[in-house]
């Protein structure tokens, strides 16, 4: 049996807006092996963002278990918590939060050091993401001298910076066409070989929802309909 990297257990996620309660996620229960690519599908505003930001720590559940290789996220301080996703955990939004007021090349680079000092490994391998990325050329670029596909792109980049055990992806191609998120996601499931990172990723992409080993379909806040490919 594989190892186990993700565990969901009966996650239950409610918004509150004023009077109106929003109860997005149902009694979600999952559970992901190491080096599994996974992919999550459902309609516009099933939650499947909500699942992905629970699951990364971005969010809290109302009530329901998530451990990420075996660390219950409850049980983690803040400041564990932040330090815990920075390293085991990378993220591409759907929107992409790139800082403004760095190059593309500077926004790659700091996930790696904000918890540890900065190496000249870490500068090489940045580079070297963003040359996978296709984007060797526009190092020095900030976010708004870039287009939304190459502002992607960095993300994705960034993103992979610290070699994160898990990578969450919410619709990381969006922005793309579809040479480049075909580039892309031959580039995830390259890593997902080579480092055997697991891949969780919102998208309705045929291309990686053929590579995918298994597809999970959200509808009305339940998983309702799950396909295996092993
Ligand atoms: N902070 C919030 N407060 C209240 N309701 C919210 C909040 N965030 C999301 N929602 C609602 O929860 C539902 C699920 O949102 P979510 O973003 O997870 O959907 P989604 O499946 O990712 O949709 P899309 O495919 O459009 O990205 C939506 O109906 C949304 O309006
Ligand atoms: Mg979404």
């Amino acid at each position: 049996m594989a190892q186990e990297i993700i565990r969901v257990e009966d996650l239950h996620k409610t918004y509150f807006s004023g009077p109106v309660q929003v109860e997005v996620l149902k009694g979600i229960s999952l559970s992901v092996s190491v080096g599994e690519v996974v992919v999550i599908k459902g309609p516009s505003g099933v939650g499947k963002s909500t699942l992905l930001h629970l699951i990364g720590a971005l969010d809290l559940p109302t009530s329901g278990k998530v451990y990420i290789d075996g660390q219950d996220l409850e049980q983690l301080s803040n400041s564990d918590m932040a330090r815990f996703r920075n390293k085991s955990i990378g993220f591409v939004f759907q929107f992409h939060h790139l800082l403004p007021e760095f190059t593309a090349y500077e926004n790659v680079l700091l996930p790696s050091f904000m918890h540890e000092p900065l190496t000249k490994e870490k500068q090489e391998y940045a580079k070297h993401l963003l040359g996978e990325v296709g984007l060797l050329h526009r190092l020095d670029h900030k976010p708004n001298e870039l287009s939304g596909g190459e502002q992607q792109r960095v993300a994705v980049a960034r993103a992979l910076i610290n070699k994160p055990k898990v990578l969450l992806a919410d619709e990381p191609t969006g922005n793309l066409d579809r040479k480049n998120s075909d580039m892309l996601y031959e580039l995830l499931l390259d890593l997902n070989k080579k480092l055997n990172q697991t891949l969780v990723i919102v998208t309705h992409d045929e291309h990686i929802t053929l590579k995918a080993h298994r597809i999970i379909e959200l509808d009305d806040g339940r998983i309702a309909n799950e396909i295996r490919r092993d």
